[in-house]
């Protein structure tokens, strides 16, 4: 088999929704190697249901475990899958663990590389996913910027531009592809009028009591003065709520809703609706942006700088204090739309990576 795609987490699940369809548009072959960093029916199996995937042809079932441990045994289970299976190009979306970890277990057996979303950077170079994906983006022969901006760190970093296409971003061609099913999707039962979509799980917010204080008292004033949060919980997020005591503080109030992690149907659906969403993800920082819902990103810098620029999206910080002043802010002085056309590419952004891929294949 000349292609596959490698996965292991929700995001990059999400991710494949459009991949997969271009690469059928375009009649390329391909199988999936699941790395199985992320295995709870909520961060895994409800997207290969819902987004109508195609069930691996390996499994590694790594599971959780320390940044080592987790790599190590993807480097080691992914090189046996790309042997077996006689793999000539891996394709990568993301920078996880997973992500770097096919990379370094392709590049060094010959496995050509393809790295879908290339050049992202929050130039925070302790975090893990900063550190993953300049790794991956120095190990591949192809690389997929979704942004001018992204385009442009690749060549900063000296990367040779003939390797660099830039093609649009897949998040945003999943967006136009699943326009219907995300207007019709459900939204939960708990849901009020004026709600506030809340996600948090990367380690730099959550992994420390004083920074996940902050953020909870901080939702917790919001929902006080009568806005609804809606906080599905990312199995992370929520062990450290339980270790720490906080969980009690959201479990009693009348104006919190919790719910278990959510479909990518239903976030995309919460996103739309809300009056302002708060989070520390990548992913939902744009397409709450695309979606024209005002969002706090509770970190310190982004890799999705036109947000910022269009004046949509309000970086706060790991466990800031400030994002109850910043909410109130928003809500008092919503930022203005205007049009965002042409900032994430056409919706084809799958289509030119299976044309780049076959057109070398041939
Ligand atoms: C990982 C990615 C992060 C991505 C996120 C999306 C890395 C370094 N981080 O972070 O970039 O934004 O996925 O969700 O790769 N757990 C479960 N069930 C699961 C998966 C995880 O209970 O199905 C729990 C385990 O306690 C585990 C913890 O969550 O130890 C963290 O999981 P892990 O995959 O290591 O990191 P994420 O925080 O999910």
């Amino acid at each position: 088999m000349d292609i596959v795609f490698v996965v292991g987490t929700r995001p990059q699940l999400i991710k494949l929704a459009s991949l997969v369809r271009a690469f059928n548009k375009k009649g390329l072959e391909y199988g999936i190697i699941h790395t199985g960093q992320h295995y709870d029916y909520e961060m895994d199996k409800i997207f290969f249901e819902e987004l109508g995937l195609p069930e691996p042809i390996e499994y590694l079932g790594v599971g959780s475990g320390s940044h080592g441990e987790q790599t190590g045994k993807i480097i080691i289970g992914v090189e046996k899958a790309y042997l077996k299976h006689g793999v000539k190009i891996a394709v990568i979306p993301g920078d996880t663990n997973s992500a770097l970890a096919a990379g370094i277990g392709g590049v060094k057996i010959g496995v050509e590389i393809a790295h879908v979303e290339a050049g992202l950077r929050s130039f925070e170079y302790y975090m893990a996913e900063e550190i993953n994906r300049r790794v991956l983006d120095h190990i591949s022969t192809f690389l997929f910027p979704p942004t001018v901006y992204a385009y442009m760190n690749l060549l900063k970093e000296g990367i040779d531009f003939s390797r660099i296409f830039l093609v649009g971003d897949v998040m945003y061609d999943n967006i136009l592809l699943f326009k219907k099913q995300i207007e019709r999707a459900k939204l939960p039962e708990c849901i009020k009028e004026e709600y506030v979509y809340v996600t948090c799980h990367r380690a730099e917010n959550v992994d420390f009591l004083e920074r996940l204080k902050n953020i909870i008292y901080s939702l917790k004033k919001i929902a006080d003065e009568g806005y609804q949060i809606v906080y599905p919980i990312h199995p992370r997020a929520y062990r450290r709520l339980l270790d720490y005591g906080l969980y009690s503080v959201l479990e009693k109030h009348d104006n919190i809703c919790l719910l278990r992690p959510v479909s990518y149907f239903t976030s995309l659906k919460l996103a739309s609706q809300a009056l302002v969403t708060i989070t520390d993800s990548g992913g939902l920082q744009k397409e709450s942006f695309i979606l024209g819902t005002p969002v706090i990103t509770m970190r310190n810098t982004t890799e999705w700088i036109e947000t910022v620029e269009y004046g949509w999206n309000f970086i706060v910080g790991y466990g800031s204090s400030r994002i109850y002043e910043v909410f109130k802010n928003i809500v008092e002085n919503p930022p203005k739309k205007t049009s965002i056309e042409g900032v994430y590419g056409d919706g084809k952004a799958s289509i030119r990576i299976a044309d780049i891929i076959k057109k070398y294949l041939n």
